[in-house]
């Protein structure tokens, strides 16, 4: 006689194919891919129901490689209010994750852990009138999605975006971001000139504006190139985002004109967190 069938004998046709989800993941549909340079591209896909973040967050993202999911920090570049998830990324040749990631295609499946953290939240930093967000390469991404927000021009009269690539073709994700809230439907009013953009590069001499964010800062051409008066903490917040040394090298310049590091748990006047690089 033979064995009554089992319920997980009857798996679908093509649902083989699909490995099996862990209960903390999520399991999301790419939307869309955009490559800018040899080295950076940015891609949307779906937001699963009751994904909650806070815009400046990153998530665990990862990709199954073989039968193993392999995962990294990604800072969530999309705003909290959006219903799809973007993410700006570095392709390493031959980097564990992203020499796939790079790879992807609308309709493939990218996994992202459930819980996403991060310092670079409204929350942590006390109320002022200006905000600088001062990022390099990729660590333009959560600013990405703070500038999207509106309650980042709720908190702050003046937002300010620092992004220092070694190329211009580095900068146009920057470029597009504004381009996109000039034209949004209500983030252009909303907006307004309340938000400034301060491109720079350091190793193309092609752009006008040239140099180091922490030598702009010591030099005080930031300010002069803005108009506005040099880093007080009465009036001024900061946001940082990039590698470890350029982390390093902000954070002490902030310091130095008076500003104290803050955490979720103790708003304070300026927050640092790394930018992903792997
Ligand atoms: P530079 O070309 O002078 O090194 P990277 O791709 O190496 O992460 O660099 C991204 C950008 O960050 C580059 O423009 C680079 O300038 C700049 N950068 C690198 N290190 C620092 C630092 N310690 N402080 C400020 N900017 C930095």
């Amino acid at each position: 006689m033979n064995a009554p069938a089992k319920t997980e004998d009857f798996v679908a046709p093509g649902a083989q194919t699909k490995p099996a989800v862990p209960d903390n993941v999520y399991a999301e549909t790419v939307l869309a891919v955009e490559h800018f340079t040899e080295h950076l591209f940015r891609f949307r896909m779906t937001r699963p129901a009751g994904f909650r973040f806070r815009s400046g967050e990153f998530a665990m993202i990862g990709l199954m490689v073989g039968d193993k999911p392999i995962y990294r920090a990604y800072s969530i570049a999309s705003p909290a209010w959006d219903e799809e998830l973007e993410f700006f990324s570095i392709k390493v040749p031959d980097g564990p994750l992203t020499s796939h990631l790079q790879k992807i295609k609308p309709g493939d499946t990218v996994l992202m852990r459930k819980k996403p953290t991060g310092t670079l939240v409204l929350d942590a930093l006390t109320p002022a009138k200006r905000l600088y967000m001062f990022s390099t390469g990729t660590g333009i991404a959560p600013f990405a999605s703070l500038i999207r927000d509106p309650e980042t021009y709720e908190k702050f009269d003046e937002v300010i975006l620092t992004h220092t690539c070694r190329e211009v073709a580095e900068l146009k994700y920057g470029f597009d971001l504004m381009e996109e809230i000039r034209n949004h439907e209500f983030l252009a009013e909303l907006v307004g000139d309340k938000l400034k953009h301060y491109p720079t590069v350091t190793r193309d001499p092609s752009f006008p504006q040239q140099g180091r964010i922490t030598d702009l800062i010591e030099s005080g051409k930031l300010f002069t190139d803005l108009g506005v008066p040099p880093l007080d903490p009465a009036t001024d917040r900061g946001m940082i985002c990039g590698s470890t040394a350029m982390l390093k090298d902000t954070k002490l310049l902030l310091e130095k004109a008076g500003l104290t590091e803050g955490a979720n748990n103790k708003p304070a006047e300026f927050v640092i967190e790394r930018a992903f690089v792997g």
